[in-house]
């Protein structure tokens, strides 16, 4: 089964009071200046990631923004926060499923949530009062009849109500779809420092949104499933040529990352390891642990500006979709205008809008790409927007 995002929507998150974000390209790269909201987009992709998962609201926001007052647009909590998303499914038949969430931050438990299977509900949770909740199951095709039935508290607490609860109700096709939804995304900003410090070694296959579990995540593959990682070292050996084998030492129960490196012959131990060597690993691996979608933040931060085609070409050839936010004109030059999207603050508002929805603007981009002028410097000359 394979999922692309093709739109996510966020309303009173941050500096997100309404902003509806379109995918139609394998890569997004999201531009913009200093506090336009690009990072914010990505912190309201990563909440989603964490409710989809089955996170409670509660730690959800503690783990994004420490105290949930922070988190509503100005700050108001009043006001309900919406995440959700349209992914389209490709299984046996290509299936659009739409699904979001509305939570106060005031309150921490689920308002509202639906489910849509190619535009229509097929359930849908309602909070009513403090304590109860109204679940709604809509029969598939032409039986228009629903099914209503109540879920007390403290089960309406967390997330994905409609999903874990309605189950059975549901359609199979959409039942079979629930755990790619739960699991189809992951949001990374790498630390070079917390990926090099290592960390307790665990049976863990997922990796965390800083890279701080690397080293665990990564001695699991070499137990557990050595073919996918003798593939990451691979892919890192045609990054970095000087890299020879990929290892993680253990000491005292802790894990780390080292390599040998071909001109030594010795293990480089974690603390000698450059930074762009553990940034680069960190991607390869987010790339290639089977996540349908994935969202990095600055991923050219400690990267040579020589390999930032090549980690153009890795994000392409991966098997997944990539949207990344960047500052870099060098990686837009590598990129098509159909690939971007501009991120801007009007009036306090966060507002994203394609370059390839405005044909003026595209035809313009377009002819001056011919004349030969690279996409990074059309962006860094203001023809875009987006620039400070
Ligand atoms: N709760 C909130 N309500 C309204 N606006 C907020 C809220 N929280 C943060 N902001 C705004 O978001 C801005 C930060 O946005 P963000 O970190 O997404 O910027 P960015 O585009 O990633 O910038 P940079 O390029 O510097 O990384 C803050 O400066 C503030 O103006
Ligand atoms: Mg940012």
């Amino acid at each position: 089964m394979k999922l692309m995002i093709t739109e996510f929507h966020a309303r009173n998150i941050l500096s997100l009071r309404d902003v509806s974000l379109r995918f139609r390209t394998k890569l997004t790269a999201l531009v913009g200046s200093h506090a336009s909201g690009k990072s914010n987009i990505v912190k309201a992709m990563y909440l989603l990631k964490l409710l989809l998962e089955g996170k409670g609201i509660r730690d959800a926001i503690t783990e994004l923004v420490e105290t949930s007052t922070k988190l509503p647009f100005k700050f108001d909590t009043t006001r309900p926060i919406t995440l959700g998303f349209t992914a389209k499914v490709e299984a046996n038949e290509c299936m659009k499923l739409t699904y979001e969430l509305s939570f106060r931050c005031d309150r921490e438990v689920v308002e509202h949530e639906v489910l849509k299977l190619n535009g229509q509900v097929v359930a849908e949770f309602r909070l009513v009062g403090d304590s109860s909740g109204t679940l709604t199951i809509y029969t598939p095709s032409e039986i228009t009849q629903s099914t209503t039935f109540t879920i007390d508290y403290p089960q309406i607490l967390d997330s994905l109500s409609v999903v874990t609860k309605a189950r059975r109700g549901l359609e199979s096709r959409v039942v079979d779809m629930v755990p790619l939804l739960r699991r189809c995304l992951t949001v990374h900003h790498f630390s070079p420092e917390s990926i090099r410090s290592g960390c307790e070694l665990t049976h863990i296959t997922e990796l965390s949104y800083d890279g701080s579990n690397l080293a665990s995540v990564l001695h699991t593959l070499l137990t557990t499933n050595r073919r996918k990682f003798l593939e990451i070292e691979k892919v890192l050996q045609s990054l970095i040529p000087e890299v020879d084998e990929l290892a993680t030492p253990v000491h005292n129960k802790n894990v780390y990352i080292a390599f040998r490196d071909k001109s030594i012959g010795d293990l480089i131990p974690p603390e000698l390891v450059s930074d762009g060597t553990l940034r680069l690993l960190a991607f390869i691996i987010a790339l290639y642990l089977g996540k349908q979608v994935v969202v990095f933040e600055e991923p050219e931060n400690c990267v040579h500006p020589w390999l930032y085609r090549t980690l153009i070409d890795l994000f392409r050839k991966a098997p997944c979709q990539v949207i990344f936010t960047t500052h870099s004109p060098y990686v837009l030059d590598l990129l098509n205008p159909e690939e971007l999207v501009i991120v801007e603050k009007i009036n306090g508002e966060t507002k994203v809008r394609r370059v390839d929805n405005d044909p003026k603007l595209l035809e313009r981009v377009r002819k001056l790409l011919t004349e030969g002028i690279p996409l990074g410097e059309v962006w860094y000359s203001g023809e875009l927007g987006g620039t400070p």
